[in-house]
């Protein structure tokens, strides 16, 4: 393998013997494989490369876990509700597998990278194969060899979860889930140790590719059709960090905006104490890109924030929000929010939905606090008990209806560019695509629209979607 910095090309030569041991144990026959990634934008990013790297290796695929030679779950460790989640349907395999003994079981991603977790894998779910963290996606071809020959020899698992600094692996294959929108990741890792959160732990230090990277694959997927493309990061606004040739995010978004052609490009997640005033006025200043900011807060009390360890004040971050709004009027925000975090008061609580009504998100994510094992909030006081937090959230989750509603109904009378997606859920005669701020928007038209961007006047506001008709 050759090496340039931070990253290294994978040699696709590894998938030749992997292919000729599959056909050789498959014969005629196309094994199928199921793959599933849970959690962010960029576990499915990996868990396209996974599918992208079965591809070569001679692997069809299947909705149906049930009638698969290989079930890959790709992991999310962020919340321990999404550990429980996995829990179940790994135990639900346990039947597919006694019914075909044959069938191989991987797991990989996020949460296993956590020792404990590996660990519990080990002793108490021995019908689970294969296991690899995020550190070893690109040894998937040789680690399925293994297992897969050594179930001739007796040997019945492989697991690869060790910890490694974070190498950026070019050119494994993908096998993307859509053919007009894509993830493309810019950076892996996370440097930021927000005080709740386990992403630094198990997805390693942050490490930029390489802008002529990021640009050859976007070039591609131009030329490909592909039209709606995000840009992936824990941080996007610290891309850049360690590169040999200076190019900050706001440079590689100029760059990217230079290739020839009609598409947007989006990207998340931005933190807010990393955005700069170059990177809203490149916004401004480029058709290309859209017009949103995923901007998450979490909080909108002082206090909290600084024992969350997020580096900004509700003053900093509205600062931000006004500036973007100078310079970008049609600027949409969206953003993060947790309730409850450990010592959170109700006033405290207060504050955020005060800051939620005068920032007007288009739409929020929010989450209950959840503990997670390794991380400095797991050892706080926290004697909010669950039942209070859950009405809090309610009256959050209220709180965004309301201002969404508003936020939609200015919308009724004015025209949007859409990308036709598909067909749309208010009836027949009806498509739908997603507008530059990811508002689902339905008009009348037919499926010859799909892929090509359309302008809709906005008639009324539905409960799935923006609906209204074509004026372009
Ligand atoms: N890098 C992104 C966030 C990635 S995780 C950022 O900094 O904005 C996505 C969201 O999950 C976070 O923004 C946070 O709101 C939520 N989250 C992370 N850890 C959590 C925890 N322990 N409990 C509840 N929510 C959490
Ligand atoms: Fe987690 Fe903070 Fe990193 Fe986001 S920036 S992934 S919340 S540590
Ligand atoms: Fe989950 Fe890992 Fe993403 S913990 S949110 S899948 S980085």
């Amino acid at each position: 393998m050759t090496g340039t910095g931070g990253s290294q090309q994978f040699d696709s030569r590894l998938l030749d013997s992997a292919r000729q041991l599959i056909q050789r144990l498959f014969g005629d026959r196309i094994p199928l494989a199921h793959v599933h990634s849970y959690g962010c934008q960029g576990n499915v990013s990996d868990g396209e490369k996974i599918s992208g790297l079965l591809a070569q290796m001679g692997y069809g695929f299947t909705a149906d876990p049930g009638r698969a030679d290989l079930v890959i779950y790709n992991t999310c460790a962020i919340r321990e509700h999404a550990e429980e989640k996995l829990f179940g349907n790994v135990g639900a395999l346990k039947h597919a597998k006694r019914r075909n003994p044959d069938m191989v079981i991987g797991l990989c991603g996020c949460m296993m990278q956590q020792p404990a977790v590996a660990e519990k894998i080990k002793k108490s779910y021995p019908y689970v194969d294969l296991v690899f963290g995020t550190h070893a996606l690109q040894n998937l071809p040789q680690n399925l060899c293994e297992l897969l020959q050594g179930r001739q020899q007796g040997k019945k698992r492989v697991f690869d979860t060790d910890e490694q600094k974070n190498i950026i692996y070019e050119g494994i294959p993908t096998r993307r889930e859509g053919s007009l929108k894509a993830w493309v990741p810019i950076m892996y890792g996370c440097d930021n140790f927000c005080s709740y959160c386990v992403v630094p732990l198990v997805r390693g230090r942050e490490v930029s590719r390489q802008p002529a990277d990021v640009l050859r694959e976007i070039e591609q997927l131009v030329g490909q059709g592909y039209r709606d493309i995000t840009l992936l990061g824990q941080n996007v606004n610290s891309y850049g960090k360690g590169l040999a040739e200076p190019c900050d995010f706001a440079d590689l978004l100029q760059r990217i905006c230079q290739i020839p052609g009609d598409f947007w490009i989006r990207f998340m997640t931005s933190h807010p104490k990393d955005i700069t005033h170059k990177l809203i006025d490149t916004i401004a200043q480029n058709d290309k890109l859209c017009n949103h900011i995923h901007l998450p807060v979490q909080s909108g009390c002082d206090r909290v924030l600084r024992e969350m360890n997020r580096h900004y004040d509700v003053e900093k971050y509205l600062s931000i929000v006004d500036y973007a709004r100078q310079k970008i009027p049609a600027v949409s925000f969206t953003s993060d929010i947790i309730v409850g975090f450990p010592g959170e008061q109700y006033e405290e609580f207060l504050q955020t939905v005060d800051l939620i009504k005068k920032v007007r998100y288009d739409s929020l994510f929010t989450f209950i606090f959840s503990p997670r094992p390794g991380t400095r909030a797991a050892k706080m006081e926290d004697p909010v008990p669950a039942k209070e937090k859950s009405r809090w959230f309610g009256q959050l989750l209220e709180v965004q209806r309301q201002v969404g509603r508003q936020r939609y109904g200015e919308l009724v009378g004015q025209t949007v560019r859409v990308l036709c997606e598909g067909p749309g859920k208010t009836g027949p005669g009806y498509m739908s695509g997603r507008d530059e701020h990811n508002m689902v928007v339905d008009f009348i038209g037919d499926s010859t629209l799909c892929g090509h961007f359309v302008t809709v006047e906005v008639d009324r506001v539905a409960s799935w979607a923006l609906v209204g008709h074509r004026v372009d």
